[in-house]
């Protein structure tokens, strides 16, 4: 079949963020809360989202800089207030989270934007959202940055310190997928859910 063999050098920064949002996917979504150092919360979703370590529990999530090579808040926030909540995006709550990646100036709480209710999170000083299914209370482990270009990601690495479960997501041992009903993210507008599900033994 006939290809593109293609040096990564020549491409824009917009073809390699369309390629790499179309390839790499589905994408599990943090839904980040962060507070700026007068207390104003800031919440926002990031696909660029993983686990990073277990022993010590670590996630991953890289905002970018915008396409004025401009930090997000979230990352300003993070360098004056080295404390997040990351919730995991979820069916029920995907227009709330789609609402909060709203460009608002730094004052706007994006949880009165998107109708969301603030709980407090054992162990930071940053609010969880109330109703969110599972939420981790992290503090700032690093951040990586990746250069001073439009769209160069800095990758949070932020070290899980509490946790905040639904009974009915988790027993203590299985999570209830169908309950959590996670969502993915695709490229432009484009989410899947879980629905379609299959199961493959590892080999031994
Ligand atoms: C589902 C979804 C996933 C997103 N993932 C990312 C991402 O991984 N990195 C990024 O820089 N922006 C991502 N965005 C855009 C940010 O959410 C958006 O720029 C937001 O306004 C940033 O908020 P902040 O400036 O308050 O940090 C995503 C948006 C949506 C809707």
């Amino acid at each position: 079949m006939p290809h593109y063999s293609i040096d990564a050098g020549e491409l824009s920064a917009g073809q390699i963020y369309r390629l790499l949002s179309g390839t790499v996917c589905p994408r599990p979504i943090a839904w980040v809360a962060t507070c700026d150092a007068e207390g104003r919360a800031n919440l926002a979703p990031f696909s660029f989202f993983n686990v990073a370590s277990v022993d010590p529990p670590v996630l991953a999530f890289s905002p970018l800089l915008d396409g004025e090579g401009r930090t997000k808040d979230t990352v300003n926030n993070l360098n004056a207030v080295g404390e997040c909540v990351v919730h995991v995006g979820s069916e029920d709550l995907v227009e709330a989270l789609n609402a909060t990646s709203a460009t608002l100036t730094p004052n706007d709480d994006e949880f009165d934007h998107a109708g969301l209710e603030k709980a407090e999170m054992p162990g930071v000083s940053v609010p969880r959202i109330k109703g969110a299914p599972v939420a981790f209370g992290c503090t700032l482990f690093d951040i990586v940055r990746f250069g001073d270009s439009p769209l160069a990601g800095s990758l949070v690495l932020a070290r899980i310190v509490s946790i905040e479960v639904d009974e009915q997501i988790w027993d203590g041992r299985h999570v209830a997928m169908d309950t959590l009903k996670p969502v993915g993210r695709l490229a432009g507008s484009d989410y899947v859910r879980i629905s379609d599900r299959f199961a493959l033994e590892r080999p031994g």
